[in-house]
């Protein structure tokens, strides 16, 4: 195994004062919390309804994986944690908006979202687009707002904006939409997750790490850059799975659509058990993936087994 590399100095400003994940997390999520509330517009703002339901979508609820690998990327470069609340919260921001346009009745119609009505059942269909597309433009000028650099700013909006994108998340979910009841070959289902879903995991994990204050080591690039392929993947074959395998009270949404709504899914190529022995495969990459990184990476290795393990 190559040496660890040194990735952040003596006097960093990082948050790392634990040193397992279950030390870590408890804090990372109270403060994600804590930003999505400060960035979402205030319900006395007008137009309130509008505001009211962009929170709804947002805040309670998530598993809050994306602001989770963001602030454990940023660890590796001790990157300043207010930055890094600003870049959590613009990501769980689109995140957010994916899912509430993927509920709407043009898309996947679900009822059933983080154990609460859709935004589109609670709200109605209008507000559930407008939610979308206030949350997106938000999300931009969280980072807009950042106390950080020109630099830094402009490689977090490019680094977030191409995830979103129609080569990101936007064309996987029209890809997804596009191939209702056919088989699609595994190369063209990869790609199809990987841009849905994969494309925001690498924005988070990337954007992360942007927030140190000295340019990337290139063995961090590296070895983020094959890890986040990997977990990337992994989440969504997992999803896949549970859709399959999990009920709605564990679950938070409708079990069984994928099948219900012919959606071609790792499960209804592969089968179950290959599904789930790919996302062991694809947990192990993502390791090996940190193995330059030594100890550093205590946070990103802890999140692989959240990632595959997870029950929901
Ligand atoms: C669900 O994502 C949507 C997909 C991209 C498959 P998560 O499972 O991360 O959703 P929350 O944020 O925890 O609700
Ligand atoms: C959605 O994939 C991916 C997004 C970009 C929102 P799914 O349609 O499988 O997500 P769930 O299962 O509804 O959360
Ligand atoms: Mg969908
Ligand atoms: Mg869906
Ligand atoms: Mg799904």
């Amino acid at each position: 195994m190559s040496e660890a590399v040194q990735l952040w100095p003596e006097s960093s400003t990082s948050t790392c004062a634990a040193d397992s994940l279950e030390a870590w997390m408890p804090g990372i999520l109270q403060r994600t919390e804590r930003a999505l509330d400060r960035y979402l517009p205030s319900t006395e703002s007008l137009p309130t309804t509008l505001h009211e339901a962009m929170r709804y979508a947002t805040l309670g609820g998530g598993k809050r994986l994306r602001a989770l690998l963001c602030h454990a990327a940023g660890e590796l470069v001790g990157a300043d944690p207010e930055w890094l609340d600003g870049a959590a919260s613009a990501v769980e921001m689109i995140h957010a908006y994916s899912l509430v346009h993927d509920d709407l009745p043009a898309m996947d119609n679900d009822l059933l979202r983080r154990g609460q009505p859709t935004v589109h059942v609670r709200y109605g269909e209008a507000v559930a687009i407008l939610v979308g597309d206030g949350l997106q433009a938000q999300a931009f000028a969280v980072i807009g707002q950042l106390p950080a650099t020109a630099a830094h700013k402009v490689a977090l909006l490019q680094e977030l904006a191409r995830a979103s994108s129609s080569l990101g998340l936007v064309g996987g979910q029209a890809i997804d939409l596009a191939s209702v009841g056919l088989v699609l070959p595994r190369e063209e289902l990869e790609r199809m997750h990987r841009m849905k879903t994969g494309a925001l995991f690498r924005a988070a994990i990337f954007m992360g790490a942007h927030c140190g204050h000295a340019p990337m080591d290139p063995a961090v690039h590296r070895a983020l850059e094959q890890y986040q392929c990997a977990v990337g993947l992994a989440f969504q074959v997992v999803d896949d799975v549970l859709d399959v395998t999990t009920d709605a009270a564990t679950l938070g949404k409708t079990p069984g659509k994928d099948a219900q709504d012919h959606k071609p899914t790792y499960v209804s190529l592969l089968g179950l058990e290959a599904a789930r022995e790919l996302a062991e495969q694809l947990g192990e990459r993502a390791r090996s993936a940190l193995l330059p990184l030594g100890s550093t990476a205590t946070y990103l290795h802890g999140l692989v087994d959240m990632i595959v393990h997870r029950i929901r």
